[in-house]
């Protein structure tokens, strides 16, 4: 088998830091988001492994992955010239794909009990296609499935406006040869897209045996500031403490991981929580559920249930930050000589509650 990783896309969501930035690399752990769907892939045994990159991002995603050996994979890269669609990717990947049965796999997507069960379900029985379910109480924004007695899908609908059924169809699905009928026969929506569910559907209509396999483990979508979080938080939750860094008059309480060259300093950190290399937390709080990336500081102000990118720095806040996402190479000060001012240069889209 082989897989297909889609990491191209727009990322709207998740602007301002989408502007320069992958989604896809956004660090959950301090470990990007696309790193998990790699080595979910590899743990099933799928080594071969096609990447759909975009012409804005695709350079970065080429250079935090490489050809894959740091996975144990091998990565072939697939341009796409315009985010038409996932189904799209597919239609795209074909002569990477060949005849193969294969994994399709979001970038953005978070799974935190891996894929081996369903790729072996997979692999057993002869299905040409399985998607997997996520119960849900509102699943009105996502693809939702009708299942019908006998564990096969009988019908896919894109964002119903009526509830149709409690299942979500999540980012990651398996398919036979059949699928390339469908992506090649299928037209765009109303959006311009080749969509995954009409794809599905056509499998469907078609008699094919397509499957679903229900989900019981976490699966977070991490298209928006929150999913990252929570991510975020499955992520910290299950480390365990390391301390690769130096303490000096400070206290690490719970699961804390300091990762080579962080330095703690008349401070407190309360697990989990990770400290990226080289970062320096100095007469500082890092509450529960906050990683913080390298070459950061966090220097006379509290903050916790928040993801820190590289290079940036929190500085004489004397306040507490929380439930934020703090892109690459910011400042965050206090105004020089102003207890109560706070100055800001924030980029398009940036969000800031006070
Ligand atoms: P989406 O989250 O559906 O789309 P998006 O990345 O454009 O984000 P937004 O809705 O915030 O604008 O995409 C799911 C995944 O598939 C994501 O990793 C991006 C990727 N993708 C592609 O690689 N090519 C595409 O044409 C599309 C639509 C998505």
């Amino acid at each position: 088998m082989k897989g297909l990783v889609l990491s191209g896309g727009k990322g709207t969501r998740l602007r301002p830091l989408t502007y320069t930035g992958a989604k896809q690399l956004v660090p959950v752990a301090n470990k990007p988001v696309l790193f998990y769907a790699l080595e979910d892939l590899v743990e099933a045994g799928v080594t071969e492994i096609g990447i759909v990159i975009s012409p804005e991002t695709g350079d970065q995603v080429q250079h935090e992955v490489g050809d894959g050996s740091q996975f144990g994979a091998r990565i072939t890269y697939i341009p796409q010239a315009q985010p038409l669609g996932i189904a799209h990717g597919i239609k795209i990947a074909q002569e990477f794909l060949g005849g193969d049965p294969f994994i399709l796999f979001l970038g953005d997507n978070f799974i935190r009990g891996g894929i081996v069960a369903q790729v072996d379900a997979f692999r057993k029985e002869a299905m040409d296609a399985q998607i997997i379910l996520y119960e849900m109480q509102d699943p009105s924004s996502m693809g939702v499935a009708v299942m019908n007695g006998d564990g096969r899908v009988q019908k896919v609908v894109e964002k119903p406006k009526q509830f149709i059924s409690p299942y979500a169809v999540i980012g990651i699905y398996m398919f036979g040869p059949a699928v390339f009928d469908a992506v090649n026969n299928i037209k765009p929506s109303a959006r311009g897209e080749l969509e995954i569910t009409d794809t599905i559907q056509y499998l469907v209509d078609k008699g094919l045996n397509v499957r679903a396999h229900n989900l019981t483990d976490a699966w977070v979508d991490t298209g928006r500031i929150g999913d990252m979080l929570e991510a975020n938080r499955l992520v910290l939750e299950v480390m365990q403490a390391q301390n690769h860094g130096t303490l000096e008059n400070s206290v690490l309480e719970g699961r804390v991981i300091l990762e080579e060259g962080a330095r703690v300093i008349n401070s407190k950190i309360r697990g989990p929580a990770i400290i990226g290399k080289r970062t320096l937390v100095q007469d500082a709080f890092v509450g529960p559920y906050t990683s913080i990336h390298h070459d950061c500081t966090v220097r006379n102000c509290e903050i916790e249930h928040s993801i820190v990118l590289e290079n940036s720095h929190l500085e004489d806040l004397h306040t507490r930050v929380a439930d934020s996402l703090i892109g690459r190479n910011v400042h965050i000060q206090r105004a020089d000589g102003h207890a109560q001012t706070i100055r800001f240069m924030l980029g398009d889209y940036s969000n800031v509650g006070i």
